[in-house]
């Protein structure tokens, strides 16, 4: 499999829980590199642009309220299959669904606030992670 970089947020809810460092430890355990990184609090223009292809769905306003509730991590994460290697570590969207052990079942409660973002294709990585980050903020190792 490729070496693929793929971006992820740390949602409000999960930074307000202080699990910071137990969420990025388990992309590490599991091999992912953290290439890029910052804390921002996002203003509504910069979460509504991110969830565009949300934009007609009836929890967008309530999404784009939660992403701005605090601040959030994002980060860049480098390594083989890394897309579906993070979206296997993150767990289905609802918690209630997620599989043991996976970061949505461990620090999530609600499909609102759900602790953690992932790009879920090859195209939406690209794009979510030009969308944070220039190329001279990411640093491959
Ligand atoms: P989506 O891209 O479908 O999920 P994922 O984050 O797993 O890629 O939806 C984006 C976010 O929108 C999701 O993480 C939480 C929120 N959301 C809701 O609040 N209610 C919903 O019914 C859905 C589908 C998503
Ligand atoms: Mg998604």
């Amino acid at each position: 499999m490729a070496t693929e970089r793929t971006l992820s947020i740390i949602k409000p809810d999960a930074v307000a829980k202080n699990a910071i460092g137990e969420i990025i430890a388990r992309f590490e355990k599991a091999g992912l590199k953290v290439v890029a990184a910052k804390m921002v609090h996002l203003s509504e223009e910069k979460a509504g642009g991110f969830y565009a292809e949300h934009k007609e769905r009836p929890f967008f306003k309530d999404l784009v309220g939660f992403m701005t509730s605090g601040p959030v991590v994002v980060q860049v994460l480098e390594g083989e299959g890394a897309i579906a290697k993070n979206r296997d570590l993150m767990g289905a969207t609802n918690p209630k669904e997620a599989a043991p052990g996976t970061i949505r079942a461990d620090f999530a409660e609600t499909i609102d606030a759900n602790a953690v973002h992932g790009s879920d294709s090859p195209e939406s990585a690209e794009r979510e992670i030009s969308y944070f980050f220039g190329n001279d903020e990411i640093c491959p190792r």
